[in-house]
């Protein structure tokens, strides 16, 4: 029985940087970012907006379709959320999504936690969850805000996005093969502790120790799997930021002594970089908004062609697996909802984006009453407390 991603949707918020504009103000050469790591802009969150307001936005066109569809969302009996932006040392963000969505109590909800890897471990849990128990379905939340000390090199790979999946039997968009490979290597490339709002970071040493994670991941799949460099149409990679992914990809295929030139190379992961390049690293849901990127901007019919995931977590733990994608997934795809979205979404001056960096959550047990920033139907409308109040608009 096949098993595997039966819908996937994704939100981000409805702020952006362009890049010129970071430039152009810190001093840097634009080019350094628009073709050195290949970003355009990075969303922004608004106040009122943390991992649990986009876990629900991203969640809501999933569930919307399943209603539509005559389906029950109550067959939904775990949540998994995986995030590094968490907003509680104990209670799970994945309880408040919970109760935004309206879902029944037969339903088990943890978070997960390894920097931008757990998502997978999600997926690849509740894969093995649904085939053990194939009427069941497992929401896979990855929601994440990239936050980097102001002037540092990271500041201008920051972002936040959230994706959501249903992960079922008989899937209709992609089938996920069991064999893996796996690498965790005990290193210090990339952290946040629990005191800080930003991340501690070596970046240059972070890329190395990325490219060295995806050989050795692969190697391990050589040896679980038959399937060779060859056998694969399209490859999505954790996407700190989309040149990460073309100098992963160009590592992975010359370790592979591979045939194909530079431009068909290109075509394995071109389309899994345009949305990243607009919203910018959302850590964990990064390459899952890839995969809906390839979906979303690739009009020929991918029904049949296997793509090769590389997911990476700093400290570190990468994986690599593959997924087969469905006859008529198309009729999954919400494309022209993430296009709207994009659209809709309001660039910001730096002075603006310099006093939204600048908010914090209070954390004076106080009542407090946040502004209204986002379009998006969950918000965070303030703290009172020590406990956060959300609200479906
Ligand atoms: P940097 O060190 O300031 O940049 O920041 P650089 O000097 O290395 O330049 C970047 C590229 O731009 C270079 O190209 C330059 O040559 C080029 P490369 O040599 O790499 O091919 N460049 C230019 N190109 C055109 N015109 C110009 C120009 N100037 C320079 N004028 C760094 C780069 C990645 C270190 C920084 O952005 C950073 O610290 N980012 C955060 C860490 C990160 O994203 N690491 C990626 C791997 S780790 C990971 O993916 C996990 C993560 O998502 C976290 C998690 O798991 O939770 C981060």
């Amino acid at each position: 029985m096949p098993v595997g991603i039966d819908d996937i949707s994704f939100y981000t918020t409805n702020f952006s940087l362009d890049l010129q504009e970071l430039a152009a103000n810190n001093g840097s050469d634009a080019a350094k970012y628009t073709v050195g790591i290949g970003q355009e802009r990075m969303s922004v969150p608004g106040a009122d907006e943390d991992v649990v307001t986009m876990a629900a936005n991203a969640s809501m066109a999933l569930i919307d379709g399943m209603s539509a569809r005559g389906e029950d969302p109550q067959a939904i009996t775990t949540i998994l959320f995986a995030t590094e932006t968490g907003i509680d040392q104990s209670k799970a963000a994945g309880v408040y999504l919970h109760s935004l969505l309206k879902l029944g109590p037969r339903c088990r909800v943890v978070e997960l936690k390894q920097a931008c890897y757990s998502a997978t471990a999600a997926l690849l849990l509740a894969t093995a969850w649904v085939a053990r128990k194939p009427k069941e379905k497992v929401l896979v939340i990855a929601s994440d805000i990239a936050r980097y000390e102001r002037q540092s090199p990271g500041e201008a790979t920051q972002g936040c996005g959230a994706v959501a999946m249903i992960v079922s039997a008989n899937p209709r968009l992609i089938e996920l093969d069991p064999e893996t490979g796996i690498h965790t290597e005990d290193v210090m490339d990339f952290w946040r502790p629990n005191y800080r709002s930003t991340a501690l970071v070596d970046g240059k040493y972070s890329t190395k120790v990325y490219l060295r994670s995806v050989r050795a991941a692969w190697q391990d799949f050589q040896h679980q799997s038959d399937l060779t460099f060859g056998d694969f149409d399209y490859f999505c990679y954790h996407l700190p930021f989309s040149r990460m992914a073309q100098k992963a990809h160009n590592h992975l295929a010359n370790g592979n002594a591979h045939k194909l030139n530079a431009k068909a190379l290109d075509q394995q992961i071109s389309a899994s970089l345009m949305y990243n390049r607009i919203t910018g690293n959302s850590y964990t849901a990064a390459m899952y908004i890839g995969l809906v990127s390839l979906l979303d901007n690739t009009s020929a019919d991918l029904a049949g062609k296997r793509i090769g995931f590389f997911s990476y977590g700093s400290g570190s733990v990468g994986e690599f697996f593959t997924g087969t994608l469905v006859k008529g997934y198309q009729n999954m795809l919400h494309q022209q909802a993430h296009q709207t979205m994009l659209d809709a979404r309001q660039p910001l001056n730096y002075a603006d984006y310099q006093k939204m960096y600048a908010f914090e959550v209070p954390t004076d047990g106080g009542d407090h009453v946040f502004e209204q920033q986002t379009n998006g139907k969950f918000r965070l409308t303030g703290i009172s407390q020590h406990k956060r109040l959300y609200q479906v608009r």
